[in-house]
Parts: C-alpha cells; sequence; structure tokens
C-alpha cells in the first residue's frame, strides 16, 4: 500500500507546531520542516509519524530539497500546510530590499515552487489538499506591517489561479486567514505595546486573540474529506473582528 505525508512547514513554531500535533494524533505521517533541526527534534522528538526535516525555505533550491527528501522516504503527499514565515516590521522608508525579499521568498516563492512540483511530480494521493497561511494583515492597515501585507497579499494573489491548476490534477487548495494568534511571533511586538493598548486591541476581538491550536482545527478542516467541496477559498478566522 502507498505511503503518503503530509509536509508542514514552520513546524518548530507556534501555529506549524499545533498543525503537527493535531494531524499527528489523527494518524497522519507527517514531514515536520523547520530551519532548526535541534528545535524540531526536541519539540517531536521521536513521536510516531513525525519525520522532521531542517531547511531554509527562503532559499532558492528549498522546494527542490524537499522534493528530494519526500521522494526517497515517502511514495507521495496528501497533505500540504504551510505555516512558516516571519514578519519583519518597519515603517515606510526603512523597509529593506532584503527585508522584503526574505518574506516574499518563504510565505509566496517557496509554497508556489512547491505546489509545482506537488501538481508535476509530486504523485499525489486522491484527495490531496494543500493550505497556505495567510494574514488579516493583508486586510487591515496596521503600520509598519507594509511588506508583511504585500507577501502575504502575493499569498492570497496567486491562491486562485493556483487552485485552478491544481484542480486539474484533483488537489484542493485553500489559504486560512488568521487574526491575531498568541505565538513567538506575535509576543515580539505585543511586548513592545502598552498593557492597556494590548488591552484595547483585544477587545477588537470579540471572541479574545486566537491560539495556534484555533489555526490548526481550520488548517485540518480545509486538509480533510468534510472539505472535499471548497477549493480557491480563504477561511478567515479572526475571533470575529472584521465581522
Ligand atoms: N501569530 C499571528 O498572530 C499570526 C497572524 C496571522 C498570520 N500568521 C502567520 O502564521 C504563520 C505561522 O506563524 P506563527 O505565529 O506560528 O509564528 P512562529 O514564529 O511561532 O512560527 C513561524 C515559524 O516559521 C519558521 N520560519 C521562518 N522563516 C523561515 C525560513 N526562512 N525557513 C524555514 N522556516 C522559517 C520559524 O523558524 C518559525 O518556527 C506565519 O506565516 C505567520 O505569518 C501569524
Amino acid at each position: 500500500m502507498a505511503e503518503y505525508c503530509t509536509v508542514v512547514t514552520g513546524a518548530s513554531g507556534g501555529i506549524g507546531g499545533a498543525v503537527v500535533e493535531r494531524l499527528a494524533a489523527a494518524g497522519r505521517k507527517i514531514v515536520a520542516v523547520g530551519r532548526d533541526k535541534n528545535a524540531l527534534e526536541g519539540r517531536f522528538g521521536p513521536a510516531a509519524g513525525v519525520f522532521t526535516l531542517a531547511c531554509d525555505l527562503s532559499s532558492p533550491g528549498a522546494a527542490d530539497l524537499l522534493a528530494v527528501e519526500i521522494k526517497t522516504r515517502f511514495d507521495g503527499v496528501e497533505g500540504f500546510v504551510h505555516a512558516a514565515g516571519s514578519d519583519i516590521p518597519a515603517p515606510l522608508g526603512m523597509i529593506s530590499a532584503a527585508a522584503m525579499q526574505e518574506m516574499f521568498a518563504v510565505h509566496a516563492v517557496f509554497p508556489l515552487l512547491f505546489l509545482g512540483w506537488m501538481v508535476k511530480k509530486g504523485n499525489h494521493a486522491p484527495g490531496a489538499s494543500a493550505v497556505l497561511i495567510s494574514s488579516l494583515a493583508a486586510h487591515e492597515g496596521a503600520k509598519g506591517h507594509a511588506a508583511y501585507a504585500a507577501a502575504k497579499g502575493a499569498v492570497e494573489g496567486m491562491l486562485k489561479p493556483a487552485a485552478a491548476e491544481c484542480a486539474v490534477k484533483g488537489i484542493r487548495l485553500n489559504a486560512v486567514v488568521p487574526g491575531i494568534v498568541r505565538t513567538k511571533m506575535s509576543k515580539k511586538w505585543m511586548d513592545c505595546l502598552a498593557p492597556a493598548s494590548l488591552s484595547e486591541l483585544e477587545k477588537s476581538y470579540p471572541f479574545g486573540f486566537g491560539t495556534p491550536e484555533d489555526i490548526a482545527a481550520a488548517a485540518a478542516f480545509l486538509l480533510s474529506p468534510d472539505a472535499r467541496w471548497i477549493s480557491g477559498q480563504t477561511l478567515v478566522c479572526d475571533g470575529g473582528r472584521t465581522m
């Protein structure tokens, strides 16, 4: 019987880690991708069904490297969740080209190349599904996040045409659009806010800030057969902020 894997990037981070834990508990074989092998092994250890792989996804050959590793261990891919990435905040006039290139490479270029491999040579499973993690930052006007929002806007811009090509091969492609989720990434800027400002901000989320598990639940749904009729869509998960 063919053995298929689900590839999860950002696996040592908040959202990616929660996705790995949820999918592994449901019995999927996972390729957990992160930058730091020690952090990945520290988090998942010899957890059943989790194969860890260290790779800098901003490097030009990342999608090819991942493809080679997957091919040596599995017959193909049944799921892909792209949760790697960072926000390098800077106001207009202080955004560096290098920071923009880094964010575009990780958020948009890597997943498009990896999806290309899945479609062309990935030997994907019947019912295969992919989920890209975007951000509410691409829909709101938060100062200092223009470059990050542009990279996430690229993710959502490519979603429908890429989903159309994936559909020809029977692969579904969707995006989850999280509002603020408590992780290492958001802690960096939360720590710079006065407690009163943070509390005001959280009040604009009727159901509070999110947890990584909230986003993992949405990603798991979109991967599952329950979502078999959903493709090319963005699922906003923001505790009701934009309702
Ligand atoms: N936390 C939030 O409030 C929030 C909101 C909206 C969207 N997001 C998005 O969710 C995703 C996950 O973020 P998170 O909150 O879990 O952050 P996190 O910092 O906890 O995890 C992100 C992970 O991505 C990895 N990563 C970053 N650059 C990489 C690279 N070049 N190669 C390989 N790995 C790389 C990091 O090492 C880290 O483990 C990101 O795409 C982020 O933009 C987060």
